[in-house]
């Protein structure tokens, strides 16, 4: 049997993503109101980052995978024009069902499409950008996931990781108070689910740091890879180019 961990517990290979659908199942009514107390308000700076980075024109192709709620396939669709296309994906369908009712009531109709990012549904070369945002840390075979997102990207295209990654040192102690003491209380209160934002704190320390995930998507097949650290390293943007 091939193991590998669910935040600090170790689980079978075949089990993680059952285990991590609990959590997005659990969570997903209460997803984006947690997202802005949790983080203070702070996700949406870095998902604004994310969209200046991607630096869209009018009519690219682009895949939001891991949309969940929605919130980068929203500023997504605003960039790409009528003449573009965003696809919103998710392997959950609770967290892609209530972020493709979010994009309805606000007047946005995109593609909507449950998929695994590790075997996805789509040609070789077809997406100008792909994004992944809080998803990467949640999969089992991240260099599979990896090499389909540099599949699916055109030549020159890019790829955007978005993700929880080291903080610097100073900032170490008050972060592990704040991820394993205040998070799972603020879960109980607000989404009625601890153990999801234990998950949370847990499957952060378990992510690679940014220079080990910039080898890996040089290891997908990414010729340039770079990243910006933002508030301290809490978050980190990595950004290839399939060159
Ligand atoms: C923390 S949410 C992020 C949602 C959204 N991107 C955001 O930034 O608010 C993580 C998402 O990753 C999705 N996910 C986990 N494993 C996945 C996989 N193998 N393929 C596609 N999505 C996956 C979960 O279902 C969940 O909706």
């Amino acid at each position: 049997m091939s193991t590998t961990h669910f935040g600090f517990k170790t689980v079978d290979e075949n089990d993680k993503a059952r285990h991590v659908r609990g959590v997005f199942d659990s969570v997903a009514s209460k997803y984006d109101v947690m997202n802005d107390l949790m983080s203070m308000g702070l996700h949406r700076v870095w998902k604004a980052y994310t969209v200046q980075v991607a630096n869209l024109k009018e009519g690219d192709q682009v895949l939001d995978i891991a949309g969940g709620t929605g919130d980068l396939s929203m500023a997504f669709s605003k960039k790409v024009g009528a003449t573009g296309r965003v696809v919103h994906t998710d392997i959950n369908e609770a967290m892609l069902s209530t972020g493709r009712d979010r994009l309805l009531n606000h007047g946005i109709v995109l593609p909507t499409l449950v998929c695994d990012a590790e075997k996805l549904p789509f040609p070789d070369q077809h997406f100008n950008l792909v994004s992944v945002a809080f998803g990467l840390r949640n999969m089992t075979h991240k260099d599979a996931a990896l090499a389909e997102m540099c599949r699916v990207l055109k030549p020159g295209g890019k790829l955007l990781v978005l993700e929880f990654s080291k903080v610097a040192k100073p900032l170490e102690k008050a972060y592990d108070w704040y991820s394993f003491k205040v998070l799972p209380r603020m879960g109980s209160l607000v989404a009625g689910d601890a153990d999801s934002y234990r998950y949370l704190a847990e499957s952060i320390r378990m992510h690679p740091d940014q220079p080990t995930l910039k080898a890996m998507m040089g290891e997908a097949g990414f010729g340039h890879v770079d990243y910006h650290n933002m508030t301290g390293g809490v978050v980190a943007l990595h950004v290839g180019i399939k060159c």
